[in-house]
């Protein structure tokens, strides 16, 4: 990453690529919320810090995303001509109604919480095969060895992609994501993400006319049939939103996991007594969403004037971004220190899964994978050590939030 997209612009509350951000933003997010719960960035995006204000703006219709305006007045007339930004211009996670309400709803059921329970064993089964090839070794790599497995398997399963085009997927995640950061992309980093995006629409083309010609009981058969149905789903819409599930079905809960590892090591009275009490998991999972999310941040453009938010006036057509992260550690919703982590915590309620009509597809899935994950892991290597806990190594992007490794002995 260069120097200016590191430094954004030189703002002294709010510079999320920054290294120091990127290791602790939480004492940072305590300023914002302190001094300047509405702050106005070099580049002219409000950011919203508190949980009241966070809140409000994913949920009310006043707001919305506004992809492709947005994306010009941030960087040019021409950038809807970029692949990669023509292609989020189409997910669901950029668009507005009624096309959002349309893409949604053609994979709404697969996400219900009936559907995601039933994938309870096979969510098991994934997870003590990984652990069965691991258990001998005596140490990993919990990212790439464990973490990142389980959600790429099922999101695979889902996707209905064959078993022998996954190694490729195994190997590690895509550096993608920058693209969701609040400072603007640099020519050669659009260059790349063009690159990256052409490569995985040629897999998917690939998969498309399999599952054309081979249907099968998964999500790109039933996208694929909904696209030859005629107007339900253009072509790039449905290339960009399989691409989307892809990427959203995995990036970001094996950040559940690894973050939730890493709070837990850091705070060993609350890893021995999640040990002593597995039935506090579900709870867990919860707070560990809350003290450190895997997505940090939201955005929504105001679809007209908005007299007052947090005391400020914010145009239409200006950018609200939306601190996760630090809604979660906000006192006047959690007095009772937000700063530790507690896994016995009464009423978290998280905004990590976002809020409104985009509130997160996946939800329930990843916190089932996490469950089941980390509840594995703590019963079957209970003295698995983390090496280093307090040096980990952060991936240089604020967005979604999570580590580039966490070795592990037992
Ligand atoms: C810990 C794990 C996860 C977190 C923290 C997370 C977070 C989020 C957030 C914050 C949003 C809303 C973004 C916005 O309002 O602009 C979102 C949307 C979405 N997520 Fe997740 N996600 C996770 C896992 C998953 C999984 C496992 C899947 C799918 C298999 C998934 C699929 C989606 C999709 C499709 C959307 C767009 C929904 C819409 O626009 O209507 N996510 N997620």
């Amino acid at each position: 990453m260069n120097e200016q997209v590191q430094n954004a612009g030189g703002d002294p509350l709010f510079n999320p690529l920054s290294p120091d951000f990127i290791r602790d933003p939480y004492p940072h997010y305590d300023r914002l919320r302190a001094i300047d719960p509405i702050h106005v960035t070099p580049f002219g995006q409000f950011v919203a810090s508190r949980h009241a204000d966070v809140s409000l703006v994913m949920r009310d219709k006043r707001f919305g995303k506004d992809f492709a305006e947005r994306s010009r007045r941030r960087y040019s007339e021409k950038i809807m001509d970029e692949p990669v930004f023509r292609n989020l211009g189409h997910t669901m996670l950029q668009a507005d109604p009624p096309d959002h309400t349309r893409l949604r709803g053609l994979v709404v059921k697969a996400f219900t919480a009936r559907r995601v329970e039933d994938m309870r064993p096979r969510i098991q089964e994934v997870v003590d095969q990984t652990l069965d090839a691991m258990v001998d070794r005596g140490q990993m790599d919990l990212i790439r060895d464990f973490a990142f497995r389980l959600p790429v398997t099922i999101i695979c399963d889902m996707l209905g992609i064959p078993e022998e085009h996954r190694e490729g997927f195994h190997k590690g995640s895509s550096d993608g994501v920058r693209i969701l950061d609040p400072v603007p992309l640099t020519p050669d980093e659009i260059k790349q993400g063009n690159a990256r995006n052409l490569m995985a629409q040629m897999y998917f083309q690939q998969l498309f006319e399999l599952r054309r010609r081979n249907p099968g009981d998964d999500l790109t058969t039933q996208l694929v049939q909904a696209e030859e149905d005629g107007n339900k789903l253009t072509n790039e819409e449905l290339t960009a939103n399989i691409m989307l599930l892809f990427v959203a079905g995995h990036e970001t809960t094996v950040n559940l996991i690894g973050n939730g590892l890493l709070a837990l090591h850091r705070n060993p009275d609350q890893l021995a007594l999640l040990k002593a009490r597995p039935e506090l998991m579900t709870n867990a999972i919860e707070e560990f969403l809350r003290y450190d999310s895997s997505v940090q941040m939201t955005g929504r453009v105001a679809l007209e004037d908005i007299e007052d938010l947090g005391g400020r006036q914010i145009p239409k057509g200006e950018t609200v971004l939306c601190l996760l992260g630090s809604a979660n550690r906000d006192p006047a919703v959690y007095p009772d220190r937000p700063d530790r982590l507690d896994v016995t915590r009464a009423n978290v309620k998280p905004l990590s899964f976002g809020g409104g009509i985009h509130f997160c597809l996946g939800a329930q899935l990843a916190r089932i994978e996490a469950e089941i994950a980390i509840a594995t892991l703590l019963r079957r290597l209970p003295n698995l050590r983390i090496d280093d806990v307090e040096n980990p190594k952060w991936r240089p992007t604020f967005v979604l939030r999570g580590l580039t490794q966490l070795p592990a002995s037992w």
